[in-house]
């Protein structure tokens, strides 16, 4: 099996912070959400992944993953440019591809559970395509799967009015080739301009290929909005983080309670307290009268000194620091935020990178 990480979009509706970079390299409990797609491949065997460029900054996700030897994968780069759809995403990996049964990875999903045993499954079938679903309270915002009176799939709906079931399509789609790439060959853009890969998956169906199911155990987080990222932020922070792991400093009069991950060279000064599950990057420095309170993770190399902050997500070399409480934001890498005169009472923020807010 090969695999295919789709990394390009638009990402409007987390702009700001996709001004400047693609919102699969947003940092997560200490991992880009890309990253932890890319482990999931890896750790299902698959070892050989097409990485879809985007145009935003696709040079970031060159540095960040490289060619993937670092991850114990073999990436391969093919750079689409203007998001024509997922299915013209997947067409331009045909020569990638080649002859192999494949896995598409959207690379702004997260899956706790991972993929493993549903490309086992499929591996082992003789099915033309597999999707994952997964059972959502509201189906108007997602693909949808429509079954007959024997459980078959029957349809697929994007975003429906009257939704024919509650089970959602999730990011993550098996095919083997050669069948997937004439389906997308026959198809027209949708009216969002899109080639779909719900319209080729379709294709299949109707023209009697077989398409399989399974349904998603464990929580799936498609994380295309700000209260997804903080949501999925704090999903990992839960799930991943087993007990305290201190591989920085943690000064005496330092507090560090419940599960923590302090990450190596990062420092927790006197006078700070740390609560988890939390997450601290990387050569960070947890300053006095700090409280890092649950479901927060701080990127690399920021500096947070008198602040008191709870259930957010800091990108890399931010600095904080005055007297300032922060809560459910997300604060975009080199962003100082800095206080003045005034004494706000808490602050919710999302803020690009490179800002610099003075209160
Ligand atoms: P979406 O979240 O549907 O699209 P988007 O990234 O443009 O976001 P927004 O709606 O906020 O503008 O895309 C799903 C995933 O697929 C995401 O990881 C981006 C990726 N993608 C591509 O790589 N190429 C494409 O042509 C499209 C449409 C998406």
């Amino acid at each position: 099996m090969k695999g295919v990480l789709l990394h390009g979009g638009f990402g409007t509706r987390l702009r700001p912070l996709t001004h400047t970079g693609p919102k699969q390299l947003i940092k997560v409990a200490g991992k880009p959400v890309s990253q932890w797609c890319l482990e999931d491949l890896r750790d299902a065997g698959i070892k050989k992944v097409a990485v879809i460029l985007g145009e935003l900054a696709p040079e970031r996700v060159i540095e960040t993953y490289g060619d993937g030897s670092a991850l114990g994968i073999e990436i391969t780069y093919v750079y689409q440019g203007y998001p024509y759809g997922l299915a013209h995403a997947v067409y331009i990996t045909k020569d990638f591809v080649r002859d192999e049964p494949f896995v598409v990875y959207l690379g702004d999903n997260i899956l706790v559970e991972g993929i493993g045993s549903y490309v086992k499954r499929f591996e082992e079938s003789d099915a033309d395509a597999m999707i994952l679903l997964t059972e959502v309270e509201d189906p108007t915002k997602f693909g949808v799967a429509q079954f007959d009176e024997r459980g078959r799939l029957v349809k697929l709906v994007e975003k429906p009015r009257v939704p024919p079931s509650n089970y959602a399509l999730v990011g993550v789609y098996m095919f083997r080739p050669p069948t997937i790439f004439r389906a997308i060959e026959k198809l027209k853009p949708s009216w969002r301009g899109e080639l779909e890969i719900t319209d080729a998956i379709q294709k299949l169906i109707d023209w009697g290929y077989r398409v399989d199911y399974a349904i998603v155990r464990g929580w799936w987080k498609d994380t295309g909005t700000p209260d997804d990222i903080l949501e999925a932020n704090r999903l990992l922070l839960d799930h991943k983080i087993r007990g305290a792991v201190i591989r920085g400093s943690v000064s005496n009069g330092a507090r560090v309670e419940g599960r923590v991950v302090v990450d190596e060279g990062a420092k927790l000064l006197e006078g700070c307290i740390v609560r988890g599950p939390a997450y601290i990057g990387k050569n960070t420095v947890i300053g006095p009268r700090t409280y890092v309170g649950p479901y927060t993770s701080i990127g690399d190399n920021c500096t947070l000194e008198d602040v008191e902050i709870e259930n957010s997500v800091i990108m890399d070399n931010v600095l904080i620091e005055g007297g300032i409480r922060i809560f459910d934001s997300i604060i975009g890498s080199s962003t100082i935020i800095r206080r003045g005169s005034a004494r706000p009472q808490g602050l919710r923020m999302i803020l690009g990178e490179n800002t610099k807010v003075e209160l």
